[in-house]
């Protein structure tokens, strides 16, 4: 079957394009060949990009025994298991999914975030308030806390909650980049995952797991491992051991990193926004969580997500063969004119009012279907409240007036410079 056209440049610049701007590449392939695609890069079966929410929707609420999503996460096996929902497709995938839904149910939120305040609030507290700040790994280390009060349930008394802390960075940074990295794309992640490339990383860190789900089973708490242990499925049985510890990392490694990315360009862009820190400090947590959105809008910490064909489909008007790899394309979704007028600005305000715009399909940040993202109410929440707590405690401004670039972090774009920042009394008059 003809793929749709796209791109004629060789797989390599296609490659090259995508890993370093992927920004520019998509736009540009989007402005010649319109709102299905094809892109081609690695050694990836080829890609249907899709820019339209309806051909969104089609795949969101399509067959999901032949649309799977697993696939494209495996270089995540070595660190998450063979257990975790972000692997799994099929009806495996929807046990693991039914029993973790119910802890991030929005109602449940309520009780997480006198947590969360307090967390973010003892952090800004520490933070320098004269000069230059690097906000990401600042965010991270917020992030980082809360997973480990709300989601592991450990508390601050905890003898190994300096040791936990540290060996999670560690696995996060060997699984973001070094040599451990370059190992895993050489052997690929099912032999790294057989040879025990990571071992040394992960042994300390599935100890300490153990520790804590043992710890909950003895005396469970209001957090969600507690409340993973007290779930049933359909036949009464219980998550097992590896799959508690395979789904307590995938809830790490999914949602640490990703929450401190979308709040880092939420501050980059609210900073460079005319009035728009006085705006965040006026409207307290209502306004934090539009912006938030607006944020996840324009700058969407994933580009993509991805379903694989497992057999013939026809997609979008267009007969696509089974293997091929169809992306529903978040950030071009995101900047349709006739959904967000004038897309390019940074408006907070949109998701405000009335009429707020942004729909089921037309704001995917979070992608959708049986594979949306488990923790987006979590994470909305994490978004509202820290930001509120940063603008009541910060004065801050831009360290420069150029925006940030968009930089690649494996598969999240970030900003380049970290969120650079001036922080303190009268900094906003010092910067245009
Ligand atoms: C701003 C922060 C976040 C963003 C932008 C984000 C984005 C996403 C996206 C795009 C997906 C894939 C959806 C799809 O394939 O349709 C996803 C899946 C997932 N996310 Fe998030 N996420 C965020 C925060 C979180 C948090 C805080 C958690 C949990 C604590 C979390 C847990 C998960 C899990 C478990 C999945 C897999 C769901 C499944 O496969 O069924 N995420 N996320």
């Amino acid at each position: 079957m003809p793929l749709p056209p796209g791109p004629t440049m060789s797989r390599a610049a296609q490659t090259a394009a995508w890993m370093a701007r992927p920004g520019p590449f998509l736009f540009k392939a989007h402005r010649e060949f319109g709102d299905v695609f094809s892109i081609r890069f690695g050694a990836e079966p080829p890609w249907v990009v899709l820019a339209h929410p309806d051909a969104v929707r089609e795949v969101f609420t399509g067959d999901a025994t032949a649309l799977h999503a697993g696939k494209a996460n495996l270089v995540l096996l070595p660190f998450l298991g063979s257990s975790s929902v972000l692997l799994l497709d099929g009806p495996s995938h929807l046990r693991q999914r039914k029993l973790m839904l119910p802890p991030f149910h929005g109602a449940r939120m309520a009780g997480y975030q006198d947590d969360v305040r307090r967390i973010a609030r003892e952090h800004i507290a520490s933070w320098p308030r004269d000069g230059a700040l690097t906000l990401t790994p600042r965010l991270q280390a917020i992030t980082l806390d809360v997973v480990l009060r709300v989601i592991f349930g450990v508390h601050e008394d905890d003898a190994e909650l300096d040791e936990l802390r540290s060996r999670l960075r560690r696995m996060m940074d060997g699984m973001m980049g070094g040599p451990s990295l370059l190992a895993l794309l050489a052997l690929g992640p099912r032999r790294s995952d057989q040879l025990g490339v990571y071992k040394p990383i992960l042994k300390p860190v599935d100890r300490l797991l153990r520790t804590q789900i043992e710890a909950r089973r003895a005396d469970p708490g209001d957090d969600v491992l507690s409340l993973l242990l007290a779930a049933r499925d359909e036949h009464g049985r219980a998550m097992s051991e590896r799959e508690l510890r395979d789904e307590l990392v995938t809830l790490l490694v999914a949602g640490h990193e990703t929450t401190a990315t979308a709040l880092a360009w939420t501050v980059e862009r609210l900073v460079r926004t005319e009035g728009g820190w006085d705006r965040l400090r006026a409207g307290g947590e209502e306004y934090a969580e539009a912006a938030g959105k607006e944020a996840l809008r324009l700058r969407p910490v994933l580009p993509v997500v991805l379903r694989h064909l497992q057999r013939d489909m026809t997609i979008a008007g267009h007969d696509l063969a089974a293997g091929t790899v169809v992306a529903c394309c978040i950030q071009l979704v995101h900047r349709r004119p006739e959904i967000y007028p004038e897309p390019g600005r940074f408006v907070p305000e949109r998701f405000l009012g009335p009429e707020p715009q942004g729909g089921t399909y037309t704001w995917i940040p979070f992608g959708g279907g049986v594979r949306r993202c488990i923790g987006a109410a979590f994470a909305m929440m994490e978004l509202k409240i820290i930001l509120a707590e940063m603008a009541g405690a910060l004065e801050l401004a831009p360290a420069r007036d150029e925006m940030e670039a968009t930089s690649r972090r494996t598969i999240t774009l970030v900003p380049k410079r970290g969120a650079e920042v001036l922080v303190g009394p009268g900094v906003r008059g010092a910067v245009s």
